[in-house]
């Protein structure tokens, strides 16, 4: 029962579209019509406010972590690795939006860090030099979720390689048309349009 509970919480804090939230309560226009239309924070920083990325960037990632401590902490590790991917699913699904939400990537890197600090510092630590090295947020991304899983399999086990394994698949999937401007030299540096 409490399995249960604990996903269905996960999944309704994961729901929560901060980056809609964000732009929209400070007039910054529709997400959806901007950049890339994604509700994350990287295309938040396309409406040129940096206060509201960095403060979609933390909540979004903090939805996440926030599920997985709860959860330990009422209920243990099973429940807590269940409402890590459930918020991971809320994001990408909201109910609010139509199920039609982000990419995940936030919320996938808190997750993680929640459910291993090691693994969640060494996925935010790869996003970090990829960005520094390619300027391009979703190709950091994509190398993040590539690497995860095998690091998780490495600290972890086979349990952390295939709860992230999955997260990392949803990612591939949600990032298609970012692979497609990526391989035709059109993605946008982190910031531009
Ligand atoms: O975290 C999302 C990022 O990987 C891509 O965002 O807006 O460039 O499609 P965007």
């Amino acid at each position: 029962m409490s399995l249960i509970l604990w996903t269905v919480i996960g999944y309704l804090l994961g729901s929560i579209p901060f980056g809609i939230v964000i732009t929209r309560s400070l007039g910054l226009g529709d997400l959806r019509q901007i950049g890339s239309g994604n509700i994350g924070a990287t295309n938040v920083l396309r409406t040129g406010n940096k206060g509201a990325a960095l403060a979609t960037l933390l909540l979004d990632t903090g939805k996440g972590a926030i599920a997985v401590l709860l959860a330990r902490w009422a209920a243990g590790d099973d429940a807590a690795m269940l409402a890590g991917a459930a918020a991971f699913l809320g994001h990408l699904f909201p109910v609010w939006l139509g199920f039609k939400g982000g990419k995940g990537v936030a919320t996938f890197l808190g997750t993680v860090l929640a459910l291993d600090w090691r693994l969640g510092l060494a996925a935010c630590g790869i996003w970090l030099v990829a960005a520094l090295i390619g300027r391009i947020s979703s190709l950091s991304a994509l190398v993040v979720a590539a690497l995860t899983p095998f690091l998780g399999w490495w600290l972890d086990g086979g349990r952390m390689a295939l709860v992230t394994a999955f997260m990392a698949a949803l990612i591939f999937i949600r990032h298609r048309a970012n692979i497609e401007r990526i391989m035709s030299g059109t993605e946008p540096k982190i910031g531009k349009r």
